[in-house]
Order: C-alpha cells, then sequence, then structure tokens
C-alpha cells in the first residue's frame, strides 16, 4: 500500500520507498500541507507539524479561531481573497464579477493504476505500480468542484498531480489561471536550480539560493521554449550530484508555463507549477470540465544523479510511447548541414550509399523536399513532393533507399505556413493573425491555427498520405519560430484567451492521431534544435533534436544540463563537420563523436567529404557505438564533474549498465592546461566487489578503488607530438568492464 487514509482524522500519507508526502484536511474543510520529504512513519495524525500560532497583524479565518491564519497555513492548492495573500493556485471568476472561492473537502477516491488523460499527453501505470488519489473539494455556493488528483509511483519516488474543475451549475464560470500542482514546504533553505538558455545554447544550468519574494522560470512563446525549461529543482545548499535532498518538479506540457517560487514573510516556500496564469483563462461550463496538465515531483535524498536517475526510469516505463521506449533508436545520416536547401535526388544517393557502406542504418531528409522550396520563404504547408527534385516522386526515392538497407525519415513542419505557398492561396485564414494588424514574420513564416479542427484534419491527410507513400520509418516534426498576433477566427470573442491553450492541444491530437495510425513510426521532435524538449513532446515523440548547436564543446554543455532533467535516449546528438556551423569552433573529429555517443548517435555533415583517414574513423565510431549502443542510450548516467562549476574547464559523465558489468566514461577537458596537475577520475555506479578492466589496461581494479581512490589520467596528451591537432577541447573515453 502508497497511499494511507486515515479516515478519523482525515491524513493522507502516500509513501513511496524513500519519500513521505503528507497532507490533511483542516477545520475549516480546506487542505493543509502537513510533510514532503525523507519517508517517515504513518501516523493518525502529525498535530506537532500543524501547530498554529496567533501572529499579529493577519486576518484571521473566523472570530471564534484566531490562531487559525490563512497566510500562515501550508496549503496544498490555495484560493486568493481569504486571507493568504501568497499567489494562489488557481482563481475563478463568477457571472457577478467575484472572484473569492470557498472550496472544501467533500471526499477522496483511491484506485489502483494510473489513467490517461483524452485530449492531452499524460503518464500512465497499471495497478501494481501506481495507485491514484482524487480529493474532491466543492465550493457549493459556485455550484463547482475541483478534483486533486495524486498518482503515486513508489519505485521510483515519483507523484504526478494535477487538478481538474466541473462545472455544475448553468453559469459559465472563468477560471483565470490554474496550476497542476502547488507545494508550501516549512522553510526556505533552499537553492533554486533551473536551465536557461537561447536558441543553441539551451538548458545551461543555474543555482541560486532562494530569497524572499518571488522567482520564476516560463514561458509565453506557445512553446516550452529554448529560454526556459519546465524542469526544475530545489536542493538544499549542500546537496550534489550524490547527497543531499533535492525536489525535481516537471511539467507534462509543451506551450506556455510558469515554475514559481515565492518566499514569504514566515520563509516558508510555496512552488507553483503549471500554465503560465498570462495568457491564459478558460470558460467553465456545465458540460466539459478543464482538466490541467499534469506536474510531475520527484524526491531523491540522494543528490542530483539519483533524482536524475529515478525520473529517467520513471519515463522510460510511464510516459514514453511504450513502443519505443526501450527499442535501441538507428544511427542517422541527416542531410540538412551536409546540403541545406541545396540538393537533388543524386546528391542525396550518393550521401546514403556512403552512409550505408559506412554502417549507418538511417537516412533522413530534412527540409527542402516539398512545395517549391529552395530557401526559407516559401511551401510550408504544401506537404507534397518537390517534382524538380524528385522527379519519380518521392515513394520512388524512399524505395531506393529502402532497397539499399536503410531506413528513410523525413522532416516536416506541420504547423507552419508560407505567404507563398498553395496552402495560403487556398486558406488564408487557416493563419494565426490579428483582424487588423499586421503579422510578424519568423524565419520567414507564420503559423497555422491549430486550435481549429479543419487544419488539424488537412495536416493529418497531407502528412499520412507521405508517409504511407514512403513507407516511411522516421518523421522529424520541426516548429520553427514562436508565435505572435495569438488570435483565432475560429473561436468567439470571449474564448480568445483559450487559444495558446487550444493550440498546443491541437498540436497534441495531431501528435496522437499521426502516432495512433502509424504506430510503427517512431517520432523526434525538435523546435529550432531544443526550443519544445518538454514532457508533453516526449509522451509522442521518444527522442527530440536536442540543440541546432552540434559543436562538441557547447553540445557537451547542453546535453550536461539536459541530462538533469531527462535521459539520454531523449537527446538526439550528432557530429557534423568543423569549423561548426553555429560556432565556427574546430574540434577533433574524435571529441564530437565522444559527446554524441552520450544520446541517440548520429551523422550530420556531407561524408561524401570526408578524408581517407577521417572516413575510417567514422566506420570505428559506428562499430564501437553499436557495439554499446544499448549502454550509452539506456544506461544509468552519472554525472561526475560539472562543466556550470568550478573551474569550468572540465566536464565528466558515464553510463552503467544495469547488471554493472559494463561502464562508459568520459572527460571533456575545455582548455589544455601547461604543467597540469596529477590527476584521478573517480567513477562512480560500479559494483565495489566487482573487479573490472579499464581500457585495455593489463591490471585490474576493484570497483571500490575506481570510485573511492580513482584512475590516473594522464595530462600529456601528444608525448611524441606528432598529432598536429589542438590540445583544447581534447576528450577521453573510458570502457571499464567486469573481468
Ligand atoms: C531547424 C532544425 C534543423 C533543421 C532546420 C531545417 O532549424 O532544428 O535541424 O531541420 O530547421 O529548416
Amino acid at each position: 500500500m502508497t497511499v494511507h487514509v486515515n479516515e478519523d482524522t482525515n491524513v493522507f500519507h502516500l509513501q513511496t520507498k524513500n519519500s513521505s508526502y503528507v497532507f490533511q484536511v483542516l477545520g475549516n474543510g480546506d487542505i493543509g500541507q502537513v510533510y514532503y520529504g525523507k519517508r517517515i512513519h504513518v501516523r493518525d495524525s502529525y498535530a506537532n507539524l500543524m501547530t498554529m500560532e496567533r501572529r499579529d497583524a493577519t486576518v484571521a479565518y473566523n472570530l471564534e479561531h484566531p490562531e487559525f491564519q490563512p497566510d500562515h497555513i501550508k496549503r496544498e492548492y490555495a484560493d486568493f481573497g481569504r486571507g493568504d495573500f501568497r499567489f494562489p493556485a488557481f482563481q475563478i471568476t463568477s457571472p457577478d464579477g467575484n472572484r473569492i472561492s470557498d472550496f472544501r473537502y467533500a471526499g477522496y477516491k483511491l484506485t489502483r493504476g494510473k489513467f490517461r488523460f483524452e485530449d492531452m499527453p499524460a503518464t500512465f501505470g497499471d495497478k501494481e505500480s501506481a495507485e491514484t488519489l482524487i480529493i474532491k473539494l466543492v465550493d457549493f455556493s459556485a455550484n463547482l468542484e475541483i478534483h486533486l488528483s495524486y498518482a503515486v509511483f513508489p519505485d521510483d519516488d515519483v507523484i504526478v498531480r494535477s487538478a481538474k474543475f466541473i462545472n455544475n451549475g448553468n453559469s459559465l464560470m472563468e477560471i483565470n489561471h490554474a496550476f497542476s500542482a502547488q507545494l508550501d514546504l516549512p522553510d526556505n533553505d533552499y537553492d533554486f536550480v533551473h536551465f536557461s538558455g537561447a536558441w543553441a545554447r539551451e538548458r545551461h544550468m543555474e543555482r541560486t539560493p532562494l530569497r524572499s519574494g518571488v522567482q520564476s522560470v516560463g514561458s509565453l512563446r506557445t512553446a516550452s521554449s529554448h529560454q526556459e525549461n519546465p524542469f526544475v529543482m530545489l536542493a538544499r545548499p549542500h546537496t550534489n550530484e550524490n547527497s543531499g535532498e533535492a525536489i525535481g518538479f516537471n511539467l507534462v506540457y509543451s506551450g506556455n508555463f510558469l515554475d514559481q517560487v515565492e518566499v514569504d514573510q514566515f520563509a516558508t516556500t510555496r512552488v507553483l507549477i503549471g500554465i503560465n496564469p498570462n495568457e491564459f483563462r478558460w470558460g467553465l461550463t456545465h458540460s466539459s470540465p478543464f482538466q490541467t496538465p499534469e506536474a510531475v515531483l520527484a524526491y531523491s535524498d540522494q543528490g542530483f544523479n539519483q533524482l536524475s536517475q529515478n525520473l529517467a526510469t520513471f519515463y522510460s516505463k510511464h510516459l514514453v510511447n511504450q513502443r519505443f521506449a526501450k527499442q535501441e533508436r538507428p544511427i542517422l545520416i541527416n542531410n540538412w548541414e551536409a546540403t541545406y536547401f541545396d540538393f537533388n535526388e543524386d546528391k542525396l544517393m550518393t550521401i546514403a550509399k556512403d552512409a550505408k557502406k559506412l554502417g549507418i542504418e538511417m537516412f533522413v531528409l530534412d527540409d527542402g523536399w516539398f512545395g517549391k522550396r529552395d530557401d526559407d520563404t516559401t511551401s510550408l504547408g504544401d506537404w507534397f513532393t518537390d517534382k524538380r527534385k524528385f522527379p519519380k516522386g518521392l515513394g520512388h526515392f524512399a524505395d531506393q533507399i529502402h532497397d539499399m538497407g536503410l531506413k528513410f525519415g523525413l522532416w516536416f513542419e506541420p504547423e507552419m505556413i508560407s505567404i507563398e505557398s498553395e496552402l495560403y492561396k487556398e486558406h488564408s485564414n487557416w493563419m494565426i493573425n490579428a483582424v487588423g494588424r499586421p503579422s510578424t514574420p519568423g524565419r520567414n513564416q507564420f503559423v497555422l491555427d491549430m486550435s481549429y479542427s479543419e487544419v488539424v484534419d488537412y495536416l493529418y491527410d497531407k502528412i499520412s498520405a507521405v508517409i504511407k507513400e514512403t513507407k516511411l520509418d522516421y518523421v522529424k516534426w520541426d516548429m520553427n519560430r514562436y508565435i505572435t498576433e495569438m488570435f483565432s477566427y475560429a473561436l468567439p470573442y470571449g474564448q480568445q484567451p483559450e487559444m495558446p491553450h487550444r493550440y498546443i492541444l491541437g498540436v497534441y491530437d495531431l501528435y496522437d492521431r499521426l502516432t495512433q495510425s502509424f504506430p510503427d513510426v517512431m517520432f523526434e521532435s525538435c523546435a529550432s534544435g531544443g526550443g519544445r524538449f518538454d514532457l508533453g513532446m516526449m509522451y509522442y515523440a521518444p527522442q527530440a533534436w536536442t540543440s541546432d548547436d552540434t559543436d562538441a564543446y557547447e553540445r557537451m554543455l547542453i546535453q550536461y544540463g539536459t541530462s538533469y532533467g531527462y535521459s539520454q535516449s531523449m537527446m538526439g546528438a550528432h557530429v557534423s563537420a568543423v569549423p561548426n556551423d553555429q560556432t565556427g569552433r574546430i574540434t577533433s573529429l574524435d571529441t564530437r563523436a565522444n559527446v554524441a555517443y552520450f544520446g541517440d548517435f548520429g551523422y550530420e555533415l556531407d561524408i561524401t567529404k570526408l578524408n581517407k583517414r577521417d572516413r575510417a574513423k567514422v566506420e570505428e565510431q559506428i562499430k564501437f557505438y553499436k557495439q554499446y549502443r544499448k549502454l550509452f542510450q539506456f544506461g544509468k548516467f552519472y554525472r561526475l564533474s560539472n562543466p556550470f562549476e568550478g573551474s569550468k574547464n572540465v566536464a565528466a559523465w558515464m553510463v552503467v549498465s544495469d547488471d554493472q558489468s559494463e561502464a562508459i566514461a568520459a572527460r571533456y577537458q575545455v582548455l589544455n592546461q601547461p604543467q597540469a596537475n596529477y590527476l584521478r577520475i573517480k567513477f562512480a555506479g560500479l559494483d565495489p566487489d566487482k573487479e573490472y578492466r579499464v581500457n585495455d589496461d593489463e591490471e585490474t581494479y576493484f570497483g571500490d578503488e575506481l570510485m573511492n581512490a580513482g584512475y590516473f589520467v594522464s595530462q600529456i596528451l601528444d608525448p611524441d607530438k606528432k598529432v598536429r591537432e589542438s590540445a583544447d577541447f581534447s576528450s577521453r573515453l573510458f570502457v571499464i568492464k567486469e573481468v
């Protein structure tokens, strides 16, 4: 049993392997948060933890109970307007304009298992792996209900929360905002850890102590964004990779979000996770409840590595399409950085043939195969083959690729429209723009109104036809601009603020229909690289293009930051040409592969132009990756040395097989140092009692020695001064095998 309910005291104790989450019904019918942290015993009541003292200058609940002051009560899902002045979890406007709610506890329901949503991505679990508790709250005078859902996954130390709003009356109620989860913590002794960046510089780790007031990250780009990611953590100041408490928060959603932390006058901390209250409002009618997306809460008292590993396991069992969750991902070649828009069938065939010779398994045709698209100014929406480039049709080209023994993948950007397109000539009103206002272009393109079901139908038909014609194995679904002039011709006046959320629901609808109709096609999501690297996307597309930045050094940072909240198998990672197109930097072919190995590996360069030496190297790299692919994609991931902290000159990480018989570690040196210190790298995750060999060493070592005493790493890179390559951005791999 993981959920313990005491019906006499109305205490609810959600217990996982290592954590406890406790809340209870308060005297006024509200729900109070009692405790979230390391696992504690189940008891009838936790009166000590709920002690209330009267504080001056604070309003009370009523005259009889002056010590019951909502402003310093830790709550589960706070309203606003009745004495709690912190930011509320939700707010509703009644038809007369008042915004006061009074929800009281009205019962609970406990079921085994965890059910999916109909129109949104959600976690899932069977009767053995999950238990779901629904707390019913009722506001009698407004005729409203809120159902707070807590799905408990005991093995992974994860609790998934969401809220559902139900209107039992006949008047239209307006939800001004509704977060997915609120967590009130009794102190503020935490660091806020989040992952910020920009296009080509996604998810750099930042860590700052909490302070009074509000700290937040969020997005108003109708995408989770390059700039901030919904995954954040609260960690004790001393927490590191291997010890200390950390709580992880994420949202199963791909649109506007807000992760907000508020430290109040008594240094208690309120966390809110959910859809951004800005650019949101929802009309709640009698017939259709409103369901928030899900928030994932994870707890670790063994540092960040443990938290990330729990999350990785959790997502692979309870979020990602099970058809692909554990399926080894093919090594691919993508023609984008090799040709950009400048290709024809012959050019692509030479790349594909060479790729096949080198051992690559899938050819991905990127942007430019459709309409009349020779640059980024035209044809988005025209999802039919450009006969100038493929005179015999794309089906014919795909057949040739398949005949060679390669899988075939194709790029789409479904949500977009170019003014210069057949689609625009026919359906200019499908483009998002506000009446009488100029439309703001992004990358020369505009966005389709995905909240409009006719648009989704059109895209479904067009994309399905291409998938069938090409017997497609893989879709790269791109999204290359954020949305402006948010307005829908399909929605009446009062519902315009629903548009950003409805847009995302339309995207999910299309994803859902395509993945259901073509269950064997693997989808990879992309948004100018990592602009939609989120759990909503991962539900449909088990991997994402991590970043448009393929420079080895920048990629190392991006993958390092991303690894806190997401697994390696979610990260597309390719080797590209140098000087790198995004940074102009030159790094060795070894280092480029040594970074890309720790993800879904591929190449994104014109391999026909490689010299003999590099060709041989690429062939070796592919062999090597195939040998250890399972370990790279699904092994337990340990971060060893953080490039965002300390000297910032080194990063190291490793993957370990489930049975601890095999591991591969990598160490990346940013700038080379003369007369560097002697160095021992300390590995992690090995079996202390097993004996291992590292690379080709004759000597063998016990796991405890490798983890606690370390392994000597020479700092003299090229003693004979034979290799005339830059010693900066060097890297080393350590293949560790049980003997
Ligand atoms: C985006 C993607 C790239 C590539 C181009 C094509 O930038 O992130 O990988 O597909 O679009 O236009």
